[in-house]
């Protein structure tokens, strides 16, 4: 140190005191709920507090937390809206939000995201109570759609990590022209009876990833939607419900197509489906290519496998239409367990647009104690390995 002049030692003391401060965590601002008025009874509406912590993240400069704390606190629809000047906002839930347990008639969706980047969502219930609806829509024809429980439009950067969701109105959680979305550790809950509730919705996104989610639903547990690309599922357990489903597609006559999905290790378990795509039975410009369908296990499925080109409700909009549809490129490897019905294996595909590039391989389904049988409609592909019931590829 001898031979070092004074303004170099300030120099080197300088340079070590910012370099501390650099590595210091980032202060994250904090905002309550409670803070900002939210009660924890049960009844007193949180949506303003709620949305006054929103607006105090969103413009804050750095990354922030909106603390929700534990108990119960309702919530009428809110819209959280984008873009923000932070660009880490977590949302910590702790305790539960639950809807007003009567319905709107004209509310689409209950907690909803809007053009937001690098939003996170840890833990936390919302309950949707659309008990009430689904009464209505069991005894008359006039009621309401209902609300989707949790909705991420034209976002990005997303998580949803460790969330449970129960009872929605509607669909549990819709990813809607997003780029960018982990969803884990996520459990939806829902009667098996309950009209319309899918578990996870994804439409016009691109790089979404489900995992380590367990879904017991009404509807489809995840159910993909035209403009889906690159979409990632794994370790998704489903039953109740009607499985993981691409499709509907080809309501319309443009429409974007789905490509680049794979969908690994999961379990069904008495599930009206299990790998299902499904189109329309009407003219349509939409595809469906590269699928990989791998590692699955059935319990008691009553369609395991299923690809179906004729969906028409109630004959309307389509009678003695073929879809037009396009799916190519569908890899089944290692599907195993027990179906619910004798048809196990069904490719009813598009006789306009027939399927090709249909990959089966290593198949092992049941029937109780009698064969299950493969049928095949406007189909091409191969099959590979053992294949039971035999393919008719
Ligand atoms: C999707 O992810 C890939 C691989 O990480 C990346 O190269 C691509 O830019 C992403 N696309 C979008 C639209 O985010
Ligand atoms: C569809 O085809 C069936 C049987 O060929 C025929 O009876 C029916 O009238 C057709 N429906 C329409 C809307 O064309």
């Amino acid at each position: 140190m001898s031979h070092l002049n004074n303004s170099s030692v300030l120099l080197s003391i300088t340079t070590g005191l910012l370099l501390l401060v650099q590595a210091l965590p980032q202060i994250i601002a904090n905002y309550n709920i409670v803070s900002y008025g939210a009660k924890s009874d049960g009844q007193t509406d949180s949506s303003g507090p709620l949305s006054s912590a929103w607006q105090a993240a969103c413009t804050s400069t750095g990354s922030s937390t909106i603390y929700i704390p534990s108990g119960t606190f309702m919530l009428k629809p809110v819209i959280l809206n984008g873009p923000c000047k932070s660009k880490k906002i977590i949302i910590q839930i702790d305790g539960t939000l639950v809807a007003p347990s009567s319905y709107s008639t004209a509310i689409r969706q209950w907690i909803m995201f809007k053009q937001v980047d690098g939003v996170s969502i840890y833990g936390g219930t919302i309950n949707g109570q659309g008990q009430t609806l689904w009464s209505c829509k069991s005894s008359s024809n006039g009621c309401p759609a209902g609300a989707t429980a949790l909705k991420f439009s034209n976002s990005k950067n997303i998580m949803i990590s460790g969330l449970t969701s129960i009872d929605s109105e509607l669909y549990h959680i819709v990813i809607n022209g997003c780029e960018g979305v982990q969803v884990k550790g996520v459990k939806i809950s829902a009667p098996g009876n309950s009209p319309n509730t899918d578990g996870i919705h994804v439409q016009m996104s691109t790089n979404v990833t489900i995992t380590s989610t367990d879904i017991k639903t009404g509807d489809d547990c995840v159910s993909i939607g035209p403009g889906t690309t690159n979409l990632w599922i794994e370790r998704v357990t489903c039953g109740p419900g009607h499985g993981i489903s691409i499709g509907s597609l080809g309501k319309e006559k443009e429409e974007e197509g789905v490509q680049n999905v794979v969908v690994k290790n999961t379990v069904f378990t008495g599930s009206q489906n299990g790998l299902r795509i499904k189109t329309w039975g009407r003219p349509s410009n939409g595809f469906v290519k590269g699928v990989l369908f791998e590692h699955a296990l059935m319990q008691n499925v009553e369609n395991p496998i299923i690809i179906d080109q004729n969906y028409c409700p109630h004959n309307n909009g389509c009678p003695n239409q073929s879809s037009g549809v396009k799916i190519s490129g569908v890899t089944y490897n290692f599907i195993q367990g027990s179906s619910a019905t004798e048809v196990a294996v069904n490719f009813d595909c598009s006789p306009s647009n027939p399927c090709s590039g249909i990959v089966m391989e290593d198949i092992k389904l049941t029937y109780g104690n009698k064969p299950a049988e493969s049928s095949c409609k406007n189909v091409d592909g191969t099959a590979s390995g053992l294949v039971v019931p035999p393919s008719c590829l």
